[in-house]
């Protein structure tokens, strides 16, 4: 008797090639090809309706693990009389291979999917702007003024600061500046209104040493880097804005030998070893004597040249005074350097305007990252 195999869309296109199409069966023989066939009809389409690598496994125990139709008919082949047990094996072996084969293929198939899905899901667009802030870097003045601070602190003097809105007294009368003074008049120093206040940017630094000199007990030793602000065009030479680094000393007995001695280590510190520095005399209302300080340029472009670093000079009686200071027991120093031109002796900088751009190119040179 022959039977031949139902046909379904589902399984139709999964049957080898070489699949048996009939089994022919005794009616002693329990296994029949209708039964072998529905089992792996069965198996075919929970595999193809399974959509995930783990509903796949749990689709092959059921339809191919202990207690599914395939094994409950092979648990069957010991009963298939003698004569029909090679062909009923055929049939039960190529039904088993049928499962085994559907389940790779579509078990290769899931995890291709599967790992698709992933890739899509971790993407990283490498074409997306970039949100992160890009990295600054401090700015070479901050940075030499600090270690120009440093130097002193080396020697031990405390750093004091003041503000830069400063009243009149302090800057001016406190230090020996005539009312009439020509430093005073509008083209030189920027007032705040109202006028009737007195008050201004400070167009240096001294005015710190005269409130270090009312806050603190002597002896003193205090440098006072800060802003300072001058009516000056802003050209190759000249900020209105601009950096100073000033220092006073009181104690008994100072000399210009002391101020000379300070002023020498500090341009060896600054410039290198072999930095010598010259005083010129000079007039300033603070200072008695009073001098200009050069510094020797060994290395400068254009050949070796002597430049003017800033003023000193031994503290005038009449300061010291109006801070309440005896200036028949104590004595001492001052000195006051523009931090710019500092700067710009010592990396030969040309131009001022490149310090006050803030473009972040200038600034890297000086390996101030942060
Ligand atoms: N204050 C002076 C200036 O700004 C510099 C100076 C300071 C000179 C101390 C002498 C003593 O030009």
């Amino acid at each position: 008797m022959l039977r031949s195999a139902p046909r379904s869309g589902v399984s139709a296109a999964l049957w080898p090639a070489y699949r048996v199409d009939s089994l022919p069966v005794s009616d002693l023989n329990p296994i029949t090809q209708e039964a072998a066939d529905a089992a792996v009809e069965a198996a075919l389409a929970a595999f193809a309706a399974a959509d995930s690598v783990a509903a796949l496994k749990t689709a092959r125990t059921e339809h191919a693990g202990d207690g599914s139709a395939i094994a409950q008919l092979n648990a069957k082949m010991r009963d298939v009389p003698k004569d029909e047990k090679a062909a009923t094996g055929k049939v039960m072996g190529q039904a088993r291979g049928r499962v085994e084969g559907a389940y790779k293929a579509r078990e290769a198939e899931l995890a291709e999917q599967e790992a698709a899905a992933r890739l899509v899901a971790e993407t990283v667009d490498v074409t997306a702007a970039p949100s992160r802030q890009r990295a600054g870097s401090r700015h070479p003045l901050a940075q030499l003024q600090e270690e120009a601070a440093d130097i002193f602190v080396g020697m031990g003097w405390e750093v004091a600061e003041g503000p830069e809105i400063e009243h009149e007294w302090f800057n001016f009368d406190a230090l020996g500046f005539d009312p009439d003074h020509p430093a005073r008049a509008m083209q030189d120093t920027f007032f705040v209104e109202p006028a009737d206040r007195h008050l201004l940017l400070r167009t240096h630094t001294s005015p710190v040493q005269i409130r270090s000199l009312l806050e603190r007990e002597l002896p003193v030793y205090v440098v006072a880097p800060g802003r300072v602000y001058r009516t000056d065009e802003l050209d190759a030479t000249h900020t209105p804005v601009f950096h100073q680094i000033e220092g006073i000393a009181i104690d008994r007995g100072l000399t210009m030998a002391h101020l000379r001695g300070t002023l020498e280590h500090f341009a060896r510190q600054m410039f290198g070893a072999e930095a010598e520095i010259r005083l010129r005399p000079n007039f300033f209302p603070f200072t008695e004597p009073s001098a200009e300080m050069d510094v020797w340029q060994p290395n400068a472009k254009g050949g070796a040249r002597w430049v003017e670093w800033g003023g000193c000079g031994m503290v005038d009686p009449r300061v010291l005074a109006a801070a309440g200071i005896d200036p028949e027991e104590f004595q001492g120093f001052a000195f006051g350097m523009g931090i710019e031109r500092t700067l710009q002796f010592r990396h030969d900088i040309n131009d001022m305007r490149d310090m006050v751009e803030g473009d972040v190119r200038f600034n890297r040179q000086f390996g101030g990252l942060v």
